[in-house]
């Protein structure tokens, strides 16, 4: 058993409180202080989760000098600034996906980790649940044989509302980043950086990205074929097809519990998983085991590739 790891919480919104309330689950860590725009709200989310200390701003927060970790859990827009002022104070970093709005910003801040030689991670949160670092193994051993294409869909529907995050310009607003990274980042731990991009860029009511499709080229000859929407509930679904055999996944392909792997002749095999809370407290650990170990990334979600999916986004969203 490692000593647990001390969380700060920085904000207090939907994915920020799933997270206190998925830190149940973890021996390994546990939440020390928060910190929000108001007193009022930091106190209520402490209250809620039994944080002892809580601050009305975030560079109080950052300042705590029994924080050893923090969470950015802010929209997209200030992950930039928020990380960048955990690293200053001396804190290592979980990021909430997108890492950050553009390739630049997430250069600037994988550039102050390393110069104050702190532990920072882009909050991939699906890349560490069970199924998914299963289906992972199996590629890597080679069961499915040479990978010809990955397909992945994440569509949401979400009411009309111009001021809700996904809506919103100054929010941050825009399908790809906050539901297309999904596929996307499938794609890339599958089948690494795209040697060629296409994609066919429609707006949402407020000109935000609202519906996006993607069709990446690897230097194997491998295809990904992407699609988001925040227009619609999709079926979410993904799969990887491979020379020897497939992988399928139904359903909440991002949230996966299980999956099927397919042979050549049909022959099914099924692989499912327990799953405890949303499934945040895997990355946690993660964090945890890295730091404790003193790793300053994560090999399941390396730096260098949050920076090439920034980059791929970018490169989508030119096409605009
Ligand atoms: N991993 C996942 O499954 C998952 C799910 C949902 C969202 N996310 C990511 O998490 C981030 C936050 O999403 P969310 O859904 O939690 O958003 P949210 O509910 O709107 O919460 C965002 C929080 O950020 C703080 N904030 C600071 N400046 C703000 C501003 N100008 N406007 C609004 N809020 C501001 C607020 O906390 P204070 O008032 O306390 O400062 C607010 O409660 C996004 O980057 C999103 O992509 C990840």
């Amino acid at each position: 058993m490692i000593e647990p790891l001390r969380w700060g919480i920085l904000s207090t919104g939907g994915i920020a409180r799933t997270f206190a309330r998925d830190l149940a689950f973890v021996e390994e860590s546990v939440a020390v202080a928060v910190g929000s725009r108001t007193l009022e709200s930091a106190k209520r989310f402490a209250d809620d989760f039994d944080i002892a200390r809580r601050y009305g701003s975030y560079e109080e927060l950052v300042g705590d000098p029994d924080v050893e970790a923090v969470y950015v859990a802010t929209p997209h827009p200030l992950h930039h600034d928020n990380a960048i002022l955990a690293l200053e104070h001396g804190k290592h970093v979980l990021v909430e996906k997108s890492f950050t709005m553009n390739a630049r910003e997430a250069r600037e801040v994988v550039d102050v980790a390393r110069r104050q030689g702190l532990f920072a991670m882009e909050a991939m949160w699906t890349r560490f649940l069970p199924g998914v670092m299963a289906i992972r193994e199996l590629v890597t051993r080679g069961e499915l044989g040479t990978i010809v294409s990955v397909e992945a869909d994440h569509g949401q529907w979400f009411s009309p509302d111009p001021n809700f995050r996904l809506f919103a310009p100054e929010l941050g607003g825009g399908a790809l980043l906050d539901l297309g990274i999904y596929p996307v980042s499938f794609a890339s731990m599958i089948l690494g950086t795209p040697s060629r991009i296409l994609s066919m860029v429609d707006p949402a009511f407020t000109g935000v990205d609202g519906q996006t499709s993607m069709l990446f080229g690897y230097e194997n000859g491998a295809h990904a074929v992407l699609t988001c929407t925040s227009l619609a509930r999709s079926p979410t679904r993904a799969s990887i097809t491979g020379e020897k055999a497939r992988i399928e996944i139904e359903g909440s392909f991002y949230a996966a519990t299980g999956f099927d792997l397919i042979n050549r002749s049909g022959a099914t095999q099924r692989f499912d998983f327990p799953r405890l809370g949303r499934g945040l407290h895997y990355e946690v650990q993660e964090v945890a085991r890295c730091v404790r170990s003193g790793l300053l990334e994560s090999p399941f979600m390396p730096l260098a590739e949050t920076i090439s999916i920034m980059e791929t986004m970018d490169t989508v969203l030119a096409t605009r």
